[in-house]
């Protein structure tokens, strides 16, 4: 199978903080697989834009060096690389004063799309905005591109929101939730409406309940100033695995487009019960051999900054009342793994009595490793010896289901920067779902804080402290295996 390309038309991209870890790392070398995909049309360019002094052949190199480091596939060889960087400029400017602004106001194209990609701390956004505007860089077709952290709580997420809103419309705003871009992520959307299948099990009548699981095997490493201001609560579970939420239990959509879709997710938001504290447990991993703790990583020895969470979530709505939503992520975890489980009730009677054994269906969805998705099915043991029911896996796995496509399968940054010059805005978040996540979750830090919580500890390669597994066996269930 021949992976199909649509190019996108011309366009002029600006990326402030083109010298920054995020543009080394995801952005640009995402840009130049797309590049090789043949994605990207002839007159289009890059503009870094970030406060070092380069010229634009300097810039070139040093996006070339992290190109040769980040991106390992679909590399289209050392004469493309060339080709590429050629699409490169870059102008030296101080966000916060006059240096550039004009150099970058002649350069930008009016008669292309352009997009202007925020790689830089929220701080700099207001100052940014204020700028494009001054110089008249931008106008009511630009497009802008935030990334997370989106605000530390529903105050400061209001606030930049109305600092971008004075010079810019919503349908202009592109926030990124880099786990929307993800295949599997898009895929259960496929997979919810795209089939007849499930959607009619899909409440609380045939679901028992459903897990989330994001375990990480890094550690805070070098982010430790970041992560401690966050916790895996603002990290991961107040935007990533509430978006997985959103999407697993939104009602259909009318239409796959923006506005249908996050009208969706914000309809879920909204019904989410606040978060009951019995059924919430925080570690924060140890010092294991020579892999220093959690502590020490961040440099604050009484930090209770928490690298692990584990909740229960409920939703108030018609179809998932009295389905319980389990969340749980944390760092240097047992392995990587990032999965949805479905897991459905029990067939309410069972024709073939005790010893045969009852067993579960489970629809798991794997965002990664080895994307795909498995249904867990109940058969009969094969042989004689009476009727013994076990369960075997209907197992859809990308690269075996699609083989050479699978290898091309543009990472997260790839599809979201390319729907950006698209100008399709299903996959990012609108002002008002971040608001609505942030609403729900600083409750839960403020009571934490005021109470001054001290995570529990755990350990590195575990599946994190035991209480999450005892807030569980409480409810009467387990969290499924994380396999290494
Ligand atoms: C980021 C978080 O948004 O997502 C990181 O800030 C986390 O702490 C990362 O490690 C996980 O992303 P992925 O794509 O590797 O699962």
């Amino acid at each position: 199978m021949v992976s199909r390309v649509i190019p996108v038309d011309d366009f002029d991209l600006v990326i402030f903080g083109g010298t920054g870890d995020l543009a080394r790392r995801k952005i640009l070398p995402g840009l130049y697989r797309r590049f090789c995909a043949g994605q990207m049309p002839d007159g289009a360019r890059i503009i870094g834009a970030a406060r070092t002094d380069y010229d634009t052949d300097g810039y070139r190199q040093f996006i070339r060096e992290a190109i040769e480091e980040f991106s390992e596939k679909n590399d289209c060889g050392p004469e493309r690389i060339d080709a590429f960087l050629h699409r490169l400029d870059y102008v030296a400017i101080d966000a916060k004063g006059t240096g550039g602004w004009p150099v970058l106001a002649q350069k930008v194209r009016r008669n292309v799309i352009n997009a202007f990609y925020f790689s830089v701390g929220p701080s700099l956004f207001g100052d940014i905005a204020e700028r494009l505007h001054a110089y008249d860089i931008t106008d009511d077709d630009s497009r802008i591109v935030v990334e997370k952290p989106f605000g530390r709580d529903l105050a400061s997420a209001r606030q930049l929101n109305a600092v971008l809103a004075a010079h810019f419309d919503e349908s202009q705003i592109y926030r990124i939730d880099h786990y929307l871009g993800k295949e599997t992520v898009q895929n259960l959307m496929a997979v919810r409406f795209g089939n007849i299948l499930f959607e009619p099990l899909w409440n609380a009548q045939f679901v028992d309940h459903i897990q989330i699981t994001v375990a990480e095997t890094v550690g805070v490493g070098g982010r430790g100033e970041y992560y401690d201001k966050s916790g895996a609560m603002r990290d991961m579970v107040q935007n990533h695995l509430m978006q997985l939420l959103c999407l697993i239990a939104m009602e259909p959509p009318s239409r796959f487009d923006p506005d249908a879709v996050r009208d969706e997710k914000l309809k879920v938001i909204r019904a989410l019960e606040p978060v009951d504290l019995h059924h919430l447990v925080r570690g924060q991993y140890e010092a294991d051999g020579d892999s220093p703790s959690y502590r020490e990583e961040a440099g604050d020895p009484r930090s209770r900054t928490e690298s692990f969470i584990a909740m229960r979530c409920h939703i108030s709505n018609w179809r998932w009342a009295g389905t319980p939503f389990y969340l749980r992520t944390g760092k240097r975890m047992r392995a990587r793994t990032s999965e949805i489980a479905v897991v459905f009730k029990d067939a309410p009677h069972s024709i073939f009595g005790a010893d045969a054994g009852r067993h579960a269906n489970v629809l798991s969805i794997r965002l990664q490793p080895n994307e795909g998705i498995t249904l867990k099915v109940t058969i009969k043991e094969p042989g004689p010896g009476g009727m013994r029911l076990i369960d075997v896996p209907l197992d859809m796995s990308f690269a075996d289901a699609l083989g050479d496509e699978a290898e091309d399968i543009p990472d997260a940054y790839e599809r979201l920067i390319m729907d950006v010059i698209r100008g399709n805005q299903t996959l990012f978040m609108r002002g008002d779902e971040v608001e609505a996540a942030w609403a729900w979750t600083d409750p839960v830090i403020e009571s934490w804080e005021r109470r001054h919580d001290v995570p529990k500890p755990y350990e590195q390669g575990s599946t994190g402290p035991e209480d999450a597994a005892v807030m569980m066996h409480r409810d009467g269930r387990r969290w499924r295996e994380i396999k290494v």
